[in-house]
């Protein structure tokens, strides 16, 4: 079995890699900058679509037909709307949204004559929880699960796994990124990657719709509706009674 993990230099797809070789898969690793683990390791930007399209044409020649996806690759921007940079949230919106609709459009149709294969998105507690100050981040993940549960709904017809694993905070380099400034937001409850490898093995091989990491996120979006009814009726209070 060849499966495809992008956003494999460290983190979630570093130990995804180690994970799915362990369990016996021939795993084409991809990132930004080479890959340290990995049978096949590729230097890849998901946000670019022609390096997506070439890359996995080249991997189809030479290697063969990819049987898992995991579209793993993604980052955060930190801060108020107000001060983070427009650049950053267009090249975010390309890497966390666009990069695994790329890759899924170059290996879906495939998977889809060939009446298998599993694609698993890793999406994020924050689809469901608005973060003030992961604002754009938390919207490219809202977009990324719905596409996920289309797709899911979609290819459930072909014989095609399609799933979505929604980590809570997790131990990784994810608030390396410049914006963050020293305000990391890694909490004591935060969980190893490696846990987030097995929810992603266990989307390959099951093409369960949703799974949190850990389970008890899975009230989330119970929560987020909650707190939006909640915030709707205050304003229509203060609104009322405000003179
Ligand atoms: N850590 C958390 O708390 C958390 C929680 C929920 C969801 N997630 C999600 O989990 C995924 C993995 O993040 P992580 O926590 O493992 O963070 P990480 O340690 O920073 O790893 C991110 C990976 O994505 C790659 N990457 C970033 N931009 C890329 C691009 N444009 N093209 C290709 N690769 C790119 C990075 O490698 P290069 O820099 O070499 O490209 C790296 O391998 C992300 O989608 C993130 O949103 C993380």
């Amino acid at each position: 079995m060849l499966a495809l993990v992008t956003g494999a230099s460290k983190g979630i797809g570093k130990a995804t890699v180690q994970l799915l070789m362990r369990e016996g898969y021939k795993v084409v690793a991809t990132s930004r900058t080479e890959p340290e683990v990995g049978d096949y390791r590729f230097r890849l930007d998901v946000s670019n679509r022609a390096e997506v399209e070439s890359l996995i044409a080249k991997v189809r020649n030479e290697i063969g037909e990819i049987d898992a996806v995991v579209n793993n690759a993604g980052f955060g921007v930190y801060g108020s709307f107000l001060e983070t940079s427009l650049e950053e949230e267009e090249y975010m919106v390309k890497t966390n949204f666009l990069g695994p609709i790329y890759v899924t459009k170059s290996i879906y149709p495939v998977m889809v004559k060939r009446r298998s294969g599993s694609i698993v998105n890793v999406v994020s507690e924050a689809a469901y929880v608005n973060s003030p100050v992961l604002l754009v981040y938390s919207a490219t993940k809202a977009g990324l699960a719905s596409f996920t549960n289309g797709l899911w709904a979609e290819a459930r017809k072909y014989g095609v796994k399609v799933s979505g694993v929604y980590p809570g905070p997790v131990k990784t380099n994810f608030s390396s990124h410049p914006s963050f400034k020293g305000r990391e937001i890694t909490p004591k409850y935060a969980v190893e990657p490696e846990k987030v490898a097995k929810a992603i093995l266990k989307g390959i091989r099951t093409g369960k719709r949703e799974i949190y990491v850990p389970s008890k996120l899975k009230l989330d979006p119970y929560f987020l509706k909650l707190a939006n009814v909640m915030q709707e009726l205050t304003y229509r209070l203060v609104d009322k009674f405000s003179v």
